[in-house]
């Protein structure tokens, strides 16, 4: 499999980290490619008309993408159970949906600081976004306690959305006011897959 990649994007951490927790993590190729919310990289675009990564070429030349998609594949593919069936099943993808959300949020507020220029930025749009990210970081406090030990599509999901806050969130302190999530990350993050998928510029 190849997988079109940058080291920075949470969404690529997520779906990697479910590879490695599923035993395929070998058996994919990774592909630098451009994440440009504006110039989309032609050599995705071949594949993925969105332009947007993570996209997955399966091992049959398949494109696979989003990241949810790329996730319930490898997680089918491999020795994992990181999807449950039963009523946990939705309690999990609730999880991922606001992971995911808090990351589209946390990358439209830093492509907003970084490449949009600055004659065109609009405040309120960008603090929008980063209430988002607070209202989502309460969330996560208040489920923090229930994750446990749980190694899921949705803690998954969520230890990525916050080492994507430590990256590129690091004066956020997040955290200060969320105590639960912070223990709670100190183990998850020090998990093998978790490592060796932190994020890179
Ligand atoms: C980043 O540099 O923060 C980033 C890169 C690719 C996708 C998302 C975010």
């Amino acid at each position: 499999m190849k997988l079109f990649y940058s080291p920075a994007s949470p969404f690529v951490r997520k779906c990697l980290a479910v590879a490695h927790e599923v035993g395929l993590r070998k058996k994919i190729e990774l592909v630098p490619a451009a994440a440009h919310p504006v110039n989309r990289d032609r050599s995705v675009v071949a594949h993925n008309p969105l332009g947007k990564i993570p996209t997955l070429i399966t091992d049959e030349g398949a494109a696979l993408y989003d990241s949810r998609v790329i996730c319930e594949y490898l997680n089918a593919q491999g020795k994992g159970d990181l999807i449950p069936a039963g009523p946990a099943r939705w309690n999990v993808l609730a999880e991922q949906s606001l992971a995911d959300g808090m990351m589209d949020a946390a990358v439209l507020g830093r492509y907003e600081t970084v490449l949009r220029p600055e004659p065109l930025r609009w405040g309120d749009w960008t603090t929008g976004q980063l209430e988002k990210v607070a209202s989502g970081l309460d969330e996560i406090e208040r489920r923090a306690p229930a994750f446990g030990n749980r190694v899921d599509l949705g803690t998954i999901a969520c230890g990525c959305t916050l080492g994507y806050l430590d990256f590129r969130y690091a004066p956020l302190a997040w955290r200060e006011k969320h105590p639960k999530a912070a223990s709670w990350f100190e183990v998850f993050g020090a998990r093998e897959s978790m490592v060796a998928t932190r994020p890179s510029a």
